[in-house]
């Protein structure tokens, strides 16, 4: 989704912020732009630089123009108001204003009237250039950019994070952040902001995260941060942890293909100091005994993950447990228990609605919140009482593998803490322990079944749909499957919890329907084998995934392939990964745009 780099420095910035647009592109745009300014003139020309496409052609005319300048914004667009073109594209400029925006501006209607009427033109159909002439109508009457972003704020609704900079004060920046994240990174005698540390770590570690409601004035030499209430405050710089080279793809021709060979690793991580020496740590989960349910809340891919686990927290630990997508919950008056643990799962931190839907449940009296979640400091983190950090490493491929199943790792170890109060804890924890301990290595071993899957993969490019069917806890693991072909090969793809097939899907199978299967052997898998014959019969076109030990073999119009026994409990993170490489190798088939899938965003910032 849309990202944002500003910088005021010494040097010329233009490359900073070109470098910035490109560590961020992984989030999703289609079209980038660029204003900078030169500090050492006061008023300074205000050059704009917009392009549809990629960054690589913004960055060429860039180049072509040999634009320079101490002072800059940028920004890489996803549209919501306005078709994706480089009218569209950020900054917008009014006079002396230039503007990047990320989020949304609910009430942009009435103000683009109000402004409309009072003689101002607009050039775009973004809600972003209301912005641009609300603070350009303040400096013209005379306020200081500082004065202009906070008046301005007071009209905005909606969620936005934003930076400003003036032709006539080129020395200096000015963000706001209301639901969009803004981090703004010290280096010595310059200073940076961005939506994301990620577009930073080429020049800077050191990082100030904004809180909601937060403005500030960004000169070379200083930074001064006011809260909601206009208020002098101090926004603490701490050294980031994160690995500078995360943007790097290695030897792999894709990021999605490197993340999902980086699972084994990424799992060790997360069990690292959590398992030990085949027992379970689970001291940073805090005390969970007064917890009678749970209610989990996510989107995406994440929401897969918050259905597997409730499985498992039902079955393992005798709680009760639901799970919601982040968007429907926010929106609902949901009745929730006494003494339930909100728990929110989320790669970024940042989803917009997994945010919303915390806050909605904290209004309602929820106390104990989890963040199941992959970066550190991000906001959901910042606003949870306790913490699960999945420690994935930074994953780019806008489809999600390895955070998916480093988030499936935690839930396990949030099971095993929430059975804590049963009679027979002991025995369900070490139960756990045991399985998660043989991990790393199964999924490793899983990751063999690349080649046989990249022919299969041929079979699926000239179809327009498929079918996935799971049962039990592998019913998630089937619609996550279905999700990953969806968002990269562009093939439209159901799952189906495969008891369901006779209440309407069994319609749809003919020759042209290839159905996917995941069939570990555990106690469903009789069931499961009807509803294959139940497919067979009608001539559906089958793939089954399933255990070496499930006696499911290849015939007429069914192709098995075998998956490595493990123990059914981790079984769903097992059956992730021969699903995650089939939709990887349908989309490379395809041809299609496999980390940055058309229309999509990596980290959803509105809603
Ligand atoms: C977007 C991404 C998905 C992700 C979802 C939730 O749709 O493309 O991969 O699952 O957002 O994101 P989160 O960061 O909250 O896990």
């Amino acid at each position: 989704m849309c990202g944002i780099v500003g910088a005021v420095a010494q040097r010329d910035v233009i490359e900073i912020l070109l470098e910035g647009l490109r560590r961020l592109e992984y989030r999703g745009y289609d079209s980038a732009g660029v204003a900078v300014l030169d500090a050492a003139h006061q008023p300074a020309p205000l050059q704009r630089l917009r392009r549809l496409g990629k960054v690589q052609a913004l960055s060429d005319a860039a180049a072509e123009q040999g634009l320079a300048g101490g002072t800059g914004i940028a920004h890489t667009r996803w549209a919501t108001h306005g078709e994706p073109s480089e009218a569209n594209a950020h900054p917008h400029v009014s006079g002396d204003i230039a503007v990047v925006h990320n989020g949304i501006i609910e009430n942009h209607e009435g103000l683009r009237r109000e402004l409309q009427a009072e003689g101002f033109v607009f050039q775009s159909q973004t809600d972003t250039e209301v912005i641009a002439h609300l603070i350009a109508r303040e400096t013209a009457a005379g306020q200081p950019l500082l004065a202009a972003v906070k008046a301005v704020r007071k009209r905005l609704e909606g969620a936005y994070g934003m930076v400003a900079v003036n032709s006539q004060t080129p020395d200096r920046i000015v963000v706001a952040r209301s639901g969009s994240p803004l981090v703004i990174g010290y280096g010595i005698g310059e200073h940076f902001v961005a939506s994301d540390q990620l577009a930073l770590l080429p020049v800077t570690r050191r990082f100030a995260f904004l809180e909601e409601g937060d403005v500030a004035e960004i000169t070379r030499q200083s930074v001064e941060v006011f809260d909601l209430n206009d208020q002098p405050v101090v926004r603490e710089a701490r050294e980031s942890s994160v690995e500078h080279d995360a943007g790097d793809k290695g030897e792999y021709r894709h990021y999605m293909l490197k993340e999902i060979y980086e699972q084994p690793q990424a799992i060790t991580n997360t069990l690292e100091g959590r398992l030990l020496n085949g027992q379970l740590n689970l001291e940073a989960l805090g005390d969970l005994s007064d917890v009678d349910s749970v209610q989990i809340i996510a989107c995406g891919t994440s929401y897969h993950a918050g259905v597997t686990a409730r499985y498992w927290i039902e079955s393992l630990a005798g709680v009760a447990c639901n799970v919601e997508i982040a968007s429907e919950f926010r929106y609902r008056q949901p009745v929730i228990r006494p003494n339930t643990l909100l728990v929110t799962i989320s790669q970024s931190g940042e989803t917009a609605d997994t945010l919303a839907a915390l806050r909605q449940a904290r209004a309602q009296g929820i106390t104990k919140t989890l963040a199941i979640c992959n970066v550190p400091g991000s906001s959901l983190v910042r606003e949870s009482d306790m913490t699960l950090l999945t420690r994935a490493g930074a994953e780019i491929g806008v489809a999600s593998t390895k955070a998916f199943t480093t988030q499936l790792a935690a839930l396990l170890l949030l099971t095993a803490g929430l059975a804590e109060r049963r009679a027979d804890a002991a025995a369900v924890q070490q139960k756990i322990a045991n399985a998660l301990a043989t991990l790393p290595g199964l999924i490793q071993q899983t990751l063999g079944m690349n080649e046989a899957i990249e022919k299969l993969a041929e079979r699926f490019a000239e179809k327009h749909n498929a079918l996935f069917l799971g049962r039990g806890d592998q019913y998630p693991i089937a619609m996550e499957g279905a999700l990953k072909l969806k968002e990269i090969s562009y093939i439209h793809a159901e799952a189906y919890a495969a008891g369901e097939l006779k209440h309407g899907p069994l319609a749809l199978i003919d020759a042209e329907m290839p159905i996917v299967v995941v069939a570990p052997h555990n106690d469903l898998v009789e069931k499961l084998k009807s509803n294959i014959e139940e497919v067979r019969a009608r001539g559906g076109e089958l793939y089954v995934f399933a255990g070496e030990s499930a006696e499911i073999s290849s015939a007429d119009n069914m192709v098995v392939v075998p998956v490595p026994n493990c123990d059914d409990l981790i079984a769903p993170i097992v059956y992730t990964l021969p699903l995650q490489l089939l939709s990887y190798h349908v989309a490379v088939i395809k041809g299609t745009d496999v980390d940055q899938p058309r229309n999509l965003a990596k980290s959803v910032t509105v809603e």
